[in-house]
């Protein structure tokens, strides 16, 4: 296989007009051949908007009083399990703020449980609910989680205390340290970054591709930043790259990811549909094959606004399921149902393992 040295990488990020096309059908063919032109879904629980961070991009932060705080009641959450079963999807990742407090953290392990034996095992978890110590990690995986996404951000750690407040909550070491806990345990573990962020090179970007090589991840979420008033990365909102510029170098990025690790789980994050439209097809056709479709109940979505305008706030689920299967039919993509999707490069490095 190719080996793609930084400067590589950072040739790939800055190609315009007939290499950025070259990179986009470079990027479908090795999806098509390595993997297929398939989409797995994730549906999306939102379990909760309280946070004990104060991270400077995200509307949930604790300092943001203008949200209502919200928890699912546990039969919220299995309607929505039951949901994600009747609709077909293979897999649930519940999302939230972040809580390290005993009551939060057993209330997740007895939701997995739960939601495991209600499905008979047949609905794969995903976990995201930020870093916890290694014995929380543990419990949540025994309880059934398989899979972990856990965002480094960024990778470069002075890029990320400008995003950040400084602190012993909010340890860029502590951040590394969490995903090296989840490999250990053997977690299926996704990390990633925003795009377009404030004080953010291309330089930044090309070491984050390289992170997740290193670290060997199967699934990287990213997306584009989209500035939220509330927050204080706000005041660098007219700095940041255009709605363009942002959109076409997280498709590159994307591209570029599907290049350096071809089998890993890639997702179309909804935030390239806050940007564009058609922004989670234009991120499949640069060679995603996740998609997350929110399951959330809706009275609470207005409420987990991470960034202002996001898609499918409005939308049932049922709708969102229709919706998803048309775009992607008509970009020549598959949906398929009642499967967990694990990550190609996670199943075949087990199987050489065992
Ligand atoms: N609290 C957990 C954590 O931080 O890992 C999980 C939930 S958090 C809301 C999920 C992701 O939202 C973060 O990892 C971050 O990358 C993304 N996010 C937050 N604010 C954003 C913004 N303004 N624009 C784009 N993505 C954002
Ligand atoms: Fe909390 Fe996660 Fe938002 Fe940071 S990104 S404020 S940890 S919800
Ligand atoms: Fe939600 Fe289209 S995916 S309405």
């Amino acid at each position: 296989m190719k080996q793609y040295t930084k400067s590589d990488l950072i040739t790939l990020l800055n190609a315009q007009g007939n290499d950025y096309e070259a990179l986009m059908k470079d990027a479908l063919d090795v999806k098509k051949s390595e993997i297929g032109n398939v989409i797995y879904l994730r549906g999306l629980i939102e379990y909760s908007n309280i946070c004990r961070k104060n991270c400077f991009y995200c509307g949930v932060r604790k300092d943001n009083k203008s949200n209502t705080l919200y928890q699912l009641t546990d039969d919220e959450v299995y309607q929505c399990a039951d949901l994600a079963m009747k609709l077909g999807y293979g897999s649930l990742a519940i999302q939230s703020g972040e809580r390290n407090d005993r009551k939060f953290t057993d209330k997740i392990a007895e939701l997995v449980y739960n939601i495991k034996k209600r499905s008979n095992g047949t609905l794969g978890i995903t976990l995201s609910c930020g870093e916890q110590t290694q014995d929380v990690y543990k419990q949540w995986f025994e309880a059934g989680a398989h899979r972990y996404l856990l965002r480094i951000e960024t990778s470069t750690k002075a890029l990320y205390y400008k995003i950040h407040p400084q602190d012993a909550i909010h340890c860029f070491e502590t951040r590394l340290a969490s995903l090296e806990t989840l490999l250990s345990l053997g977690y299926q573990v996704g990390t990633g970054v925003m795009i377009g962020l404030p004080f953010q090179t291309v330089e930044h970007l090309a070491d984050d591709l390289l992170f997740f090589k290193r670290l060997n991840v199967a699934m990287v979420g990213m997306g584009p930043f989209i500035p939220h008033q509330e927050t204080p990365l706000w005041q660098y909102h007219t700095q940041i790259p255009d709605v363009e510029t942002r959109m076409q170098l997280t498709l590159k990025m994307i591209a570029t990811l599907r290049l350096l690790m071809p089998k890993i789980n890639i997702v179309a994050a909804t935030a390239n549909q806050t940007l564009y439209e058609d922004g989670r097809e234009q991120a499949v056709l640069a060679g995603a094959n996740i998609i997350m479709p929110n399951l959330t109940p809706n009275k609470y979505r207005e409420q987990y606004l991470i960034y202002p305008d996001k898609a499918c706030v409005g939308d049932k689920p049922m709708q969102c399921s229709f919706c998803l299967m048309g775009r992607m039919k008509s970009i020549n993509h598959r949906i398929v149902y009642n499967q967990w999707g694990d990550s190609k490069a996670f199943t075949e490095q087990e199987s050489i393992i065992h």
